[in-house]
């Protein structure tokens, strides 16, 4: 049996239809109910909802063997998984971004605002700018708005949120997409069913290319 670990919520629901176009298909999933467990023995494979930024935190520890993740998780807390593919799915990227207008003049320390803290002190500590870390966990749009920080560090997908909240991105930090990723002890022992889903998973990410 394969356990896998997958976000709950939009991307989850891609992911989960990726396995079942793989040959990895679990009809019960598709009840809507509030069950978190699903499994399907016949294909040996078992899926559980989890909270998105958890995905990492069950494979590393081998609760599940395999998952999906955003690269933001495993850029933040990088745990000890080997990631295996790009999903080319969940895309956007990790930016600093600030109140129209605003200008670094890099005279004071800069106060930022972010959920990702080690992305941004490693971020600022390459361009060797001292900044104070101001760790929220959501709505980071508002920091600026009301003056807790000068700059924030967060996902930026379509935009929208920016620019409703009159803020614009100053700089891009990196690319992010969902990727799948696999504990390790799984992967020596779980060799050929590991890899045979994997290649699976990267026929659709082809073919949708
Ligand atoms: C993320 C991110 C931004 C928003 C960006 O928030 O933190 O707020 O999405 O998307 P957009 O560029 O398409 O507007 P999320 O929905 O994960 O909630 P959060 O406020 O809890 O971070």
């Amino acid at each position: 049996m394969i356990n896998v670990a997958l976000p709950k919520g939009r991307l989850g629901e891609k992911v989960y239809a990726m396995f079942e176009a793989a040959g990895y298909e679990c009809p019960s999933i598709k009840e809507n109910n509030r069950k978190l467990i699903f499994e399907n023995p016949e294909r040996g494979i078992r899926y559980f909802w989890v909270k998105p930024s958890d995905v990492s935190i069950y494979v590393e520890r081998g609760a599940a063997d395999i998952g999906v993740a955003g690269k933001d998780i495993l850029l933040e807390y990088n745990p000890d998984v080997y990631e295996l593919l790009d999903l080319n799915m969940g895309k956007c990227r990790m930016a600093v971004a600030a109140k129209k207008g605003f200008y670094d003049d890099g005279q004071k320390t800069l106060r930022v605002a972010t959920k990702f803290k080690n992305i941004a002190a490693r971020h600022y500590a390459s361009l060797c700018r001292e900044i104070d870390i101001i760790k929220l966990n959501g709505s980071i749009e508002i920091a600026p708005i009301l003056g807790l920080s000068d700059v924030i560090v967060d996902i930026v997908e379509t935009g929208t949120t920016l620019k409703e909240n009159d803020l614009e991105v100053i700089d891009t930090i990196v690319p992010i997409s969902a990727r799948f990723i696999c504990n390790k002890a799984s992967f020596k022992f779980k060799t050929a069913e590991i890899e045979r889903i994997v290649k699976h998973m990267k026929a659709q990410v082809d073919a949708h290319d």
